[in-house]
């Protein structure tokens, strides 16, 4: 590894996690959006060596044991996405949403992920997934505790 490589390229390139897309390498598209010591970050804004040491979750980290998370099942039930080409950063995106905020308002959502790029959906059943996968996950979240 170089030290002028940004992470997106070591991710992709190196680890083999290619799940992060790169679209515009100059931090407007967000297609390369991954968490970052429990952050969003547009891996094509940091430099490879600025996460040594740091907690680096992509696409790959969101399912479990070969189940969905809730936002990438709802993301396929509400048809938030069509070329998929933003689908990975926005996905990523929305998940630190959820974690930083987990009923978020329609609004909020726009928001939340305006650095995030898509250009065939419309935003429209992005958020609408992100609406039922944050009502999904509160859910649970109620029945794990009712169950408790
Ligand atoms: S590829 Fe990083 S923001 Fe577009
Ligand atoms: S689904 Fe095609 S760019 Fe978003």
């Amino acid at each position: 590894m170089e030290p002028r490589d940004l992470l997106i390229h070591v991710l992709r390139d190196q680890l083999r996690r290619t799940g992060s897309h790169i679209g515009c390498e100059t931090s407007h598209c967000g297609a390369c959006t991954v968490d970052f010591n429990g952050e969003s970050v547009k891996s094509c804004t940091l430099f490879a060596v600025q996460a040594q040491d740091a907690e680096v979750m992509t696409v790959e980290g969101l399912a479990t044991n070969g189940e969905l998370h809730p936002l990438q099942q709802a993301f396929m039930d509400e048809h938030g996405l069509q070329c998929g080409y933003c689908t990975p950063g926005m996905l990523m995106r929305s998940y630190r949403l959820l974690q930083e905020n987990p009923d978020p308002s329609e609004s909020e959502i726009r928001e939340g992920i305006s650095g995030n790029l898509c250009r065939c959906t419309g935003y429209q059943n992005i958020v609408k997934s992100i609406q039922t996968a944050a009502a999904v996950i509160n859910k649970s979240g109620r029945d794990e505790a009712k169950s408790a």
